[in-house]
């Protein structure tokens, strides 16, 4: 699989930190609990019907396991996953070429499936249905169709957007997965899996300081017990204790609901420039010179199922609770009034 097509692993599968703690069975992934158990029956079932299992969307914010899963999903069933992301299969035959190459059983990972071009999506619907591909061969005027029939295979499509995905193409999902936000002590309990795997002792009350303020995210928790891990040996005696946590994320600039620099900005630039709103997701985006993409995905989500922002049919608003994160007074202004119920 040397195809440039078929995109570097470190790009899908993330650093090598990252992939030394990620997990690679059902068993050792922590909380998801229903995804979890559903999972596990299909995977189950598809093997005794010996069956390929349905094709798999996994969605919801970065950092909530959908490349973990993915790849537990793989080795659960016994077998070989290929990797694709979306905005890397730009032509037809790049796909094409990524399908002729799976082998019966195969899982085809796809990250980022919703920037994935339409036309090429196209190519998608028979393969997932029939597992058939149709091409295309000859010069024009003299091209003709044909058909190749492709191994049973399970696609796996990830994305943090479901709602960018075309409807034809999310109806050919037979599993749809939406991974949630974890716990405090789900993510607790990653911490702590981490520090085993890493051989680096945590003690109970620094690890859920720690997990506490990851914006229930394990890509975030494991990054910021990276961090402290580093105060600690510089600093600290070794074993990671709370003193040192707070401490590293102090310096880190986590505040203890886990807000980070760029959510203060956000909210203050929407306090200062907007007067807590309603104002647009774009002029949100030049505030803090930012994506409005990487806004609404990254950002906005945790932001919103917290309540430091709210949205509003014109536009997002800055809550009380957002405004006392930042150490802001709120003024309860007119839209509030009309909009409280
Ligand atoms: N349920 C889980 N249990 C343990 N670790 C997890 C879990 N989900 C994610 N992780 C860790 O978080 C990191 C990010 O997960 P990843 O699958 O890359 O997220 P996504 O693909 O959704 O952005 C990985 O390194 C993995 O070790
Ligand atoms: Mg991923």
């Amino acid at each position: 699989m040397d195809d440039e097509r078929i995109v570097t692993n470190n790009e899908i599968r993330g650093d090598e930190f990252e992939e030394s703690i990620r997990p690679e069975l059902l068993k050792d992934y922590i909380g998801q609990k229903d995804v979890k158990e559903n999972i596990d029956v299909y995977i189950k079932a598809a093997k005794m019907r010996d069956e390929p299992l349905d094709h798999v969307l996994l969605y919801g914010p970065p950092g909530l396991g959908k490349t973990t899963l993915a790849y537990i999903i793989a080795n659960e069933l016994g077998s070989n996953i290929k990797t694709a992301s979306g905005p890397s299969i730009e032509k037809s035959g790049d796909l094409a070429a990524i399908l002729s190459s799976l082998e019966p059983g195969d899982v085809l990972f796809i990250d980022e499936i919703h920037r994935m071009p339409s036309f090429v999506e196209e190519i998608l619907y028979p393969a997932m249905e029939d597992f058939t591909l149709d091409i295309i061969v000859g010069a024009e005027g003299n091209s003709r169709n044909i058909r190749i029939n492709l191994p049973p295979f399970t696609l796996v499509g990830a994305t943090t957007r479901a709602g960018d995905l075309t409807s034809p193409l999310r109806d050919r999902f037979g599993i749809i997965s939406k991974l949630q936000y974890y716990t405090n002590e789900e993510l607790q309990e990653i911490v702590k899996r981490t520090s085993r795997v890493l051989g680096i002792e945590i003690d109970d009350e620094a690890s859920f300081e720690l997990a506490s303020r990851s914006r229930g995210t394990p890509r975030i928790a494991n990054r910021l017990f990276r961090r402290v891990r580093d105060f600690a040996l510089v600093e600290g005696e070794g074993v990671i204790d709370l003193e040192i946590t707070k401490k590293a994320l102090g310096r880190l600039k986590v505040d203890e609901a886990g807000l980070d620099d760029t959510d203060h900005q956000l909210l203050r630039g929407i306090i200062e420039k907007f007067n807590g709103g309603p104002v647009g997701l774009e002029s949100i985006a030049s505030v803090i010179g930012e994506e409005a993409t990487t806004i609404e995905d990254v950002y906005e989500p945790y932001l919103l199922q917290n309540g430091f922002l709210k949205r509003t049919p014109r536009g997002r608003v800055v809550t009380e609770k957002g405004y006392r994160q930042v150490n802001m007074t709120y003024q309860n202004s007119l839209f509030d009034l009309e909009s409280s119920d």
